[in-house]
């Protein structure tokens, strides 16, 4: 089973509203509809009535263990930084900063046997990330494929400070789920491949303040690379990996 986990934008598509039912397991409540044997599932939950940091990043991620799910697209709305990504655009990220503090970002929380330093060199799956990017490129679209995410705790916006401070560690891009996500789906042993589309420029790089693109522009990104999430996973058996 395959799975598309969508953030803010994203979670508007019928897809991520209709048909939903709730899930319990260890971690506490999930949610998400199956189309088509791929999951849908809406990290914010129906209605985006989650913040960032109230996200149960853990149940939503055992939800998806627990249904068999081996490889992952996932979703974020993001503001730029550089002009690697520019707003209206999407593309691949290839690598992380976690400013994000305070959530339960790990199911190796100690006790006995459950000690574990998860490798990050290689932080989403190549098959996978050049799977999206072929699929995208078929399309007729052109797409940015080494951004860097740096994920903030929210819910508040950074300051112009900050934004110049990522700038300078390298980052391209900034939201505030991608590392708590990756870290918990890499830990479960699902494949994912991170989708970035950016709705503003960061704090301090445009005139205006902070402006976002129009819903129309939106939801018409958002249905662009569900779209192509989908033909993506659609093709993409299990036997390709490993
Ligand atoms: N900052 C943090 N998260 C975001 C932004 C931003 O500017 N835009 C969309 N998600």
């Amino acid at each position: 089973m395959k799975a598309i986990i969508g953030g803010t934008g994203i979670d508007e598509d019928a897809r991520f509203r209709e048909g939903m039912k709730w899930v319990v397991n260890k971690y506490g409540q999930s949610m998400y509809a199956v189309i088509d044997d791929i999951v849908y599932l809406p990290r914010h939950m129906p209605g985006h009535s989650l913040p960032p940091h109230r996200i149960n990043y853990r149940a939503n991620v055992e939800a998806l263990r627990e249904l068999g799910v081996d490889a992952v697209i996932s979703i974020y709305a993001v503001g730029s930084i550089t002009r690697r990504m520019s707003p209206s655009r999407f593309g691949l990220v290839r690598d992380f900063i976690d400013f994000a503090f305070g959530r339960e970002n790990t199911f190796f929380d100690g006790g006995e046997g459950a000690v574990q330093h998860t490798p990050f060199v290689q932080p989403f799956d190549r098959e996978l990330k050049a799977a999206f990017a072929g699929t995208a490129v078929k399309a007729g679209y052109s797409l940015p494929m080494e951004t860097i995410y740096v994920t903030t705790n929210g819910p508040r916006l950074e300051t112009p400070a900050e934004i110049e401070a990522f700038r300078s560690m390298g980052a391209d891009i900034v939201g505030m789920t991608l590392a708590t996500e990756a870290e918990l789906l890499r830990e479960a042993g699902i494949r994912n491949a991170a989708v970035a589309y950016s709705i503003n420029w960061a704090a301090g790089l445009d005139a205006e303040g902070i402006s976002f693109l129009e819903d129309e522009t939106v939801k018409r990104l958002s249905r662009t690379i569900i779209d192509l999430a989908v033909e993506t996973l659609s093709g993409f058996s299990s036997l390709n990996f490993r």
